[in-house]
């Protein structure tokens, strides 16, 4: 091997390898405040400020906030070009999404990937032996997901919120859904994808259905707009109640935390309940059908294995499952981040 294409290669594997290092100082970042005091801050702050501000040792503060403008995440502005110090502010994208006033807030996300999920992906190695049976692991029970992740009912879908609520309008808009009247976002959380299909289908009636203690906390976290407010919450449980008439059942991160006859019994139950014509719009990180990508959907697929027992599947896979519930016209569209989008119908009379 030539000596620059080694270096390449070991480039390539220790950036893998360090990448836990990175998000470590978005974490530490968010943990001590600092993104919070700067967006409070009405002008850029020195390192002493920050450091005083978040009570913390000034030269590792500096140390951290100079690797935050090295990953784009502050900016380090009125800089003496000779020491290198200068003044911390927030870039647009921290500015938007890192603060606990930011609208939307990724933080609920991002806290949870810090503090929850580390410790299931620490049994990474011991799913791939044993395969994913993760009663075994973490002390989450197959079947129970609710009840084991889902559990901390705010915390979880202020989580949630984040993703969709950033990506939702490309949702809405992935597919022309003019023509139906009646959408239902089945598992739809707090509502944050439902609102974005409100505002973009001003003619529809848009509805979510999620269990009691997720409906409960929905109305708490309704956004103002008029838009907003023609969306209506129903509690239940899509496996034991008769799911909300509609026209289109929208599926949103729902069928990656389940089993394959889970999927099925869920599927079928959505063909059954739709009028001819009516169609089921599935939105998860979806596999090439070669399986060699997104990463973001590798990246989710393990993480469904190590959390749910779920997985990640690609559009053939979901077009076999839809075609063997009765489901025809079945459309992928999975060029698209973070999310790829399955439409499905049932036939037209
Ligand atoms: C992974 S979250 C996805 C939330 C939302 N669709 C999104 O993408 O932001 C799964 C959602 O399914 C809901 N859920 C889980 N089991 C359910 C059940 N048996 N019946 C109804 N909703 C359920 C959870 O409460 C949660 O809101």
């Amino acid at each position: 091997m030539a000596a620059a294409t080694a270096e390449n290669g070991a480039r390539h594997i220790l950036e893998i390898a360090e990448g836990f290092m990175k998000s470590q100082v978005l974490f530490t970042g968010m943990k001590l405040g600092i993104f919070d005091l700067l967006g409070t801050s009405s002008a850029p702050m020195t390192t002493m400020g920050i450091a005083e501000g978040i009570g913390a040792d000034t030269d590792a503060t500096k140390r951290l906030l100079d690797a935050c403008v090295g990953l784009r995440l502050l900016q380090k502005v009125n800089m003496d070009k000779e020491t290198g110090n200068g003044e911390y502010q927030l870039t647009k994208a921290s500015k938007a999404f890192l603060t606990s006033s930011s609208s939307p807030n990724l933080g609920d996300w991002l806290g949870r990937l810090a503090a929850v999920y580390s410790s299931p992906w620490a049994d990474l190695p011991r799913a791939v032996k044993e395969g994913p049976n993760f009663c075994t692991l973490n002390g989450f029970e197959r079947g129970k997901t609710f009840e084991d992740l889902y559990s901390t009912a705010q915390y979880f879908m202020g989580s949630m919120e984040g993703l969709t609520t950033v990506f939702g309008a490309g949702t809405a808009s992935a597919f022309n859904l003019a023509e139906f009247q009646n959408i239902c976002d089945i598992g739809g959380c707090t509502g944050p994808l439902a609102y974005h299909l409100a505002a973009a289908y001003p003619e529809a009636s848009v509805s979510v259905f999620d269990l009691p203690e997720v409906v409960k906390i929905a109305e708490d976290r309704r956004p103002t707009g008029e838009y907003a407010q023609r969306v209506s919450f129903i509690s239940g449980d899509f496996f034991q109640d008769p799911l909300p008439p509609a026209d289109l059942y929208v599926v949103c991160r729902i069928l990656h935390d389940w089993t394959e006859d889970k999927v099925l019994t869920l599927l079928t139950k959505l063909y059954d309940s739709l009028p001819q014509g009516g169609g089921v719009l599935i939105v998860e990180h979806i596999l090439t059908n070669d399986k060699l990508g997104p990463e973001v959907a590798h990246k989710y697929d393990l993480h469904m294995m190590v959390c749910t027992g779920g997985r990640q599947r690609s559009g053939q896979e979901f077009k076999r499952l839809l075609s063997s519930v009765g489901f025809t016209e079945v459309t992928v569209k999975n060029n698209t981040y973070p999310f790829g989008y399955v439409l499905a119908r049932k036939q037209r009379v």
